[in-house]
């Protein structure tokens, strides 16, 4: 990315992660420099040479933790020529913040003082941040768009987004920098070259990769939460968007900042496709590409989890001139080829 006659260096961090991975891939495709900075906490440094492979640049790479200042403040004294930060690196599994409240307060919300005090330090002035639809919890009005009512967050993890986003909005008004928040709806899938994809260490709590270690064989059956919900076949709604789309919105969205683009120095946009699909659809879909028969059961609902929710994706559309473009069989098709890789690999013992 050439702006104002200048290759940009961008630190990405939580770039060793699921949607980290592919925005690295997508910024370095865009003429990026990138420095990752990771704990490697819930991601494998293998992942850089993966990256290496796809776009014939292996990234710079410095492991610490972003939540402990020291470091933070060591790697912004030895780097002065970052021009932005996609933020990524967080805790994310809504689950665990039930039962970890604190670790997931001092992380995500931790880090991101943390970086802020790099950005003074150094005059960096914009940052892309990785939120989540979860802000929302369960929409009155769907489709959703930026301006609905942020609902109390029904778990840590959705609060330390909703809490970000809050100390965005206080600190892009008093001091010289600028955000972007990216709120995701269900980013899902792999990249083509099933090189890099969604890693879940241990039992996956996310649908996709249960379905896909399930017909796989690592997972006996899937159990499908709840089918006693208001939509067509009784089981919840989401709006599933491919990785590479999501990441290319990050692409689109430094790149408005660091040409002056944006209109406000907070600017909120929901990455969805628009579209919500049903548990059940999602299985057929996946049965659909991959001729597997999936072996799952109806069990009562999650505990936590909402109806349904789908994205009005307009104001990306129209400001930022995004739009996903991948349709719901080739999500389901690229997690399964992602897969199929890891067992391959896991077979020849890589
Ligand atoms: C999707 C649907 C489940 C697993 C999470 C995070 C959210 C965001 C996206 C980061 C739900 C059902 C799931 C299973 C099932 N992440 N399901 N059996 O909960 O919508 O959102 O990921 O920003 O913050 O909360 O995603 O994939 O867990 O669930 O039936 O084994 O699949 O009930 O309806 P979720 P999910």
């Amino acid at each position: 990315m050439i702006v104002k006659n200048k290759m940009k260096k961008i630190l990405v961090t939580g770039g060793t992660g699921f949607i980290g991975s592919h925005t690295v891939v997508e910024l370095q495709q865009n003429g990026c420099e990138v420095i990752i900075v990771d704990n490697l906490f819930n991601s494998s440094a293998d992942v850089l040479e993966k990256i290496g492979i796809i776009t014939g640049i292996i990234p710079a790479f410095e492991q610490f933790d972003l939540a402990d200042p020291a470091p933070t403040a060591g790697f912004f004294s030895r780097h002065s020529d970052i021009d932005g930060i996609i933020h990524f690196a967080a805790f994310k599994a809504v689950g665990e913040s039930m039962s970890k409240p604190l670790g997931y307060y001092r992380n995500n919300v931790g880090s991101l003082l943390n970086i802020h005090e790099g950005m003074k330090k150094n005059g960096i002035r914009d940052i892309v941040f990785s939120s989540s639809c979860t802000v929302y919890g369960q929409p009155d009005i769907l489709p959703v768009t930026e301006t609905a009512p942020i609902k109390p967050a029904w778990s840590p993890y959705g609060n330390t987004k909703q809490m970000c986003e809050d100390i965005l909005r206080f600190t892009t008004a008093s001091l010289p920098v600028r955000a972007i928040a990216l709120r995701y709806f269900n980013p899902i899938g792999a990249h083509d070259s099933a090189l890099i994809g969604e890693l879940p260490l241990g039992v996956p709590n996310n649908l996709v990769p249960f379905i896909t270690q399930t017909a796989i064989g690592l997972r006996q059956c899937l159990k499908v939460f709840g089918n006693d919900y208001d939509t067509t076949d009784g089981t919840a709604i989401r709006d599933y968007i491919h990785v590479v789309d999501i990441a290319r919105a990050h692409v689109v969205a430094i790149e408005r900042m660091m040409d002056e683009k944006g209109k406000s120095p907070l600017e909120v946009f929901n990455l969805g496709t628009g579209k919500g699909f049903t548990v059940l659809e999602i299985i057929q879909s996946f049965e659909r590409v991959s001729g597997v028969k999936l072996n799952y059961e109806i069990v009562d609902r999650r505990p936590g989890d909402v109806e349904k929710v789908w994205a009005d994706t307009s104001l990306a559309n129209t400001e930022l001139g995004w739009k996903a473009e991948k349709e719901i069989d080739e999500m389901m098709l690229s997690a399964w080829k992602w897969e199929k890789a890891l067992s391959s690999n896991r077979v020849n013992g890589k």
